[in-house]
């Protein structure tokens, strides 16, 4: 149809083209910003920014808090392009639109892909201002047919039927352990299992208490499908979640979220994550 033709791997190489005849910065590492942590596109050197409005092709963000910029630039040396604001489902844009930036990393010659998010703690230990490790996921779109790689599948980015058992690279995770020891985060580091719903609203008592029985650790509305096309395209994927609050599990909790408090402890952390994101750019090893 249509919707998937605009985005089709032409479309994907025009914009490619024209943002490399725009800048001389090649990045080999496309960082995706979530929800309050897009300071970390701010500390790249020797910025080049586009607006999405300005992009050929490029979707436009709506919501209000993402900045919609495209920023290339280099930390510590080394070559990146950072995405300030994303497109999520809930926006009503088709899955296919949510996830062409990733083909145009691939097409800028991006090779590991990281991404953000800020997510509700499903699991028990989980606090507020947690780190959490994507290791892996679970689809809830995907499995009423919402996939970004549904229709028409063109092998020049990838395969039919991708597999999605690797998609979270396991040396690029020990790797964050790592950088986050030295860092000394190890006590509000987790590894999990991320969920992704299509929200716009949030998640009953009844959908939390289900989808922590499903073995999700953290819910949110983003990431997945941004995973699925860049694994889809050969790209290395490492994502995190920070926990900027505690989704609500019992009908007789007393447990008031504290929004204030909230919006401060994702604050601090937000720096913290953003370091620790750009320490582990400095390690990655590129071919
Ligand atoms: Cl509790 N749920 C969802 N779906 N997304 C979130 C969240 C919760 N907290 C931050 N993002």
């Amino acid at each position: 149809g249509g919707c998937v033709r605009r985005y089709c791997y032409e479309d994907c190489q025009a914009t490619a083209d024209w943002l490399l005849s725009q800048t001389a910065v090649r990045p080999l590492v496309g960082i995706v910003c979530g929800s309050g942590l897009g300071g970390l596109a701010d500390v790249l050197k020797d910025q080049v920014i586009f607006n999405y409005k300005d992009i050929p092709n490029f979707p436009q963000s709506t919501v209000h808090g993402h900045a919609g910029r495209l920023v290339f630039g280099t930390l510590k040396g080394r070559s990146c392009v950072c995405m300030q604001g994303r497109f999520h489902l809930y926006e009503g844009y088709p899955i296919q639109k949510i996830t062409m930036p990733m083909r145009i990393f691939k097409l800028l010659g991006v090779e590991t892909v990281i991404l953000t998010n800020a997510a509700g703690g499903l699991n028990q230990d989980y606090k507020v201002g947690d780190i959490m490790i994507i290791k892996d996921h679970l689809n809830m779109p995907g499995f009423a047919g919402n996939n970004p790689l549904a229709g028409p599948n063109d092998e020049r980015f990838g395969v039919r039927f991708p597999c999605m058992s690797d998609a979270y690279d396991r040396e690029l995770q020990q790797l964050a352990l790592d950088v986050g020891s030295e860092l000394g985060y190890s006590d509000f580091l987790r590894e999990g299992v991320y969920c992704v719903l299509g929200g716009p609203s949030f998640e009953t008592i009844a959908e939390c208490r289900m989808l922590h029985k499903l073995g999700a650790d953290a819910v949110g509305m983003s990431t997945v499908h941004e995973v699925i096309v860049a694994r889809h395209c050969g790209m290395r994927v490492f994502a995190l979640s920070l926990i900027t609050n505690k989704a609500v599990m019992d009908y007789d909790s007393e447990e008031k979220a504290n929004h204030e408090e909230v919006l401060q402890t994702g604050k601090q952390r937000a720096e913290q994550l953003e370091r620790l994101v750009s320490t582990l750019v400095t390690r990655i090893e590129h071919n």
